[in-house]
């Protein structure tokens, strides 16, 4: 017989995988629950409550939950041994999509919760310790953002000089091949004044640079206090003006929605950082009609010029899918050839890999596995180059570096370039949290060495 912990001295361990839209909600949910009296618990066998936070998006996100929940079981009956309850939750979009036959595969499992019911966590938890197994993945009629806590000041002290905000969740796109729209639901955006005192209360803790997330977040159209809406560009404009707040980014954008006035913004708004993530997928215009992208590659590099002629230096990254279906060699050379052409200062890209439920799953003509892999390493080894290409251009330049935390040796600090590359300099610890200006001197695999100057 197991007895649960008192309720003051209760702790969770929150495990995330996939997006920052899903590191932003493990820190609502502690927030959340930390109204019931749970604090967070440094290691996962001193944890009254897992949660695994989980992602749908690529590969074999299913079986992985599954492997990682053996774990997990592994921690429960070790405890379980001691006499002490250990509650398992699954949330994010595995949970969404998967729903019941969690608690099927798993019994150990005692609730699921998709991403738009988080903040029901504390009632179904309730209902959970009294013994029911709970599944919640309706998509309730009431807006998830009205019911979410408000970080308190001690939590939001804990997240450290750079901060993301979701300003804007789910998608209304539906690109053939990508779950969101099904997990993550129709698109919504929070009220503009919301967001900015989240951000203010985030600027007095000592955060300096925010993130603002969303599956399309440059599709936000927050309404403002006079009931207009407002979008993306307004948003930031408002945000510009905390004092405090250094440096504003935002992603995930669509070209679709990348309007004149945001280009702009990157002309008028110095504290709107010179880096844009903007996800293309292909090169082939072919490729992007049955991926139901709604754009040409032309739309794509009419941005990418406008964006250039708006702010000097301006550097890009992007997505890309490898290996959709009825992708042919022709296909993917453009895609390699568009990478090349846009001068990406990095990109993400992955193999295509079939989502139950969406329709390119049900295309007929599924690139062989080989054939994905191979495409893979080559668009990789051009991003590397090209990344290395980007750092390299930085060496002997004066950047300005936001400063985030020590380094890994005494008298070393670490921090960001305005294009999201990691610099390491000798310096005081007081200039964490602050802006300096640092010549770059040499480039490492993945970060930027330099001296303060
Ligand atoms: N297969 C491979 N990659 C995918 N992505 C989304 N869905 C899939 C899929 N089914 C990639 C896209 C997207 C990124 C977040 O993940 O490139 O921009
Ligand atoms: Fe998925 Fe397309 Fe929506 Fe992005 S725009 S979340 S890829 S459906």
């Amino acid at each position: 017989m197991t007895t649960p912990a008192p309720a003051a001295s209760r702790k969770v361990f929150v495990k995330s995988y996939g997006c920052q839209m899903n590191v932003y909600d493990a820190e609502r949910m502690k927030d959340a629950l930390a109204g019931e009296g749970y604090s967070e618990a440094s290691v996962i066998e001193d944890a009254d409550l897992v949660i695994l936070n989980t992602c749908h998006i690529r590969e074999r996100a299913t079986e992985k939950v599954f492997s990682e929940l053996g774990k997990v079981r592994e921690v429960h009956d070790a405890r379980a041994a001691r006499g002490e309850k250990t509650m398992i939750a699954v949330a994010g979009c595995v949970a969404q999509a998967e729903g019941g036959e969690i608690l099927r595969r798993q019994a150990a499992v005692d609730l699921v919760v998709g991403p738009q019911s988080y903040h029901r966590l504390p009632d179904l938890l309730r209902r959970a310790e009294s013994g029911a197994r709970v599944v919640e993945t309706e998509f309730p009629p009431e807006d998830k953002f009205d019911h979410l806590a408000a970080p308190s000041p001690t939590a939001i002290r804990g997240r450290g000089v750079a901060a993301f905000v979701t300003i804007q969740e789910g998608c209304d796109k539906f690109c053939s091949f990508c779950v969101v729209p099904f997990t993550r639901g129709a698109e919504a955006s929070r009220p503009l004044a919301r967001v900015v005192e989240d951000v203010k209360r985030l600027a007095d803790a000592g955060v300096a640079e925010v993130t603002l997330l969303g599956q399309n977040v440059n599709a936000y159209h927050g309404l403002d206090e006079g009931g207009a809406t407002r979008g993306l560009r307004s948003l930031i404009e408002r945000l510009a003006g905390i004092d405090a707040l250094k440096r504003i980014r935002y992603t995930t954008s669509h070209p679709n929605d990348f309007s004149g006035d945001l280009i702009a913004a990157h002309r008028d708004i110095d504290k709107l950082m010179p880096f844009v993530h903007l996800p293309v997928q292909s090169g082939s215009d072919r490729v992007l009609k049955a991926m139901n992208r709604k754009h040409d590659v032309a739309k794509f590099m009419g941005i990418v010029d406008e964006l250039r002629a708006a702010r000097a230096g301006i550097a890009l990254s992007s997505d890309f899918i490898v290996g959709f279906p009825g992708e042919t060699e022709a296909d993917f050379e453009a895609t390699l050839e568009l990478m090349r052409q846009t001068g990406m200062a990095s990109a993400f890209s992955f193999k295509y890999s079939p989502r139950p439920g969406t329709k390119a799953a049900e295309l007929a003509e599924q690139v062989p596995e080989a054939v994905k892999a191979e495409r893979l390493a080559r668009l990789q080894a051009q991003e590397i180059q090209q990344r290395q290409a980007f750092n390299a251009a930085t060496v002997g330049r004066v950047v300005d570096v936001l400063f985030e935390k020590k380094g890994r040796h005494a008298g070393q600090i670490g921090g960001k370039s305005p294009w999201l590359q990691a610099v390491h300099a000798d310096g005081p610890e007081d200039l964490i949290g602050r802006v300096a200006s640092v010549k770059i001197t040499s480039t490492k695999p993945n970060s930027l060495a330099g001296e303060l100057v």
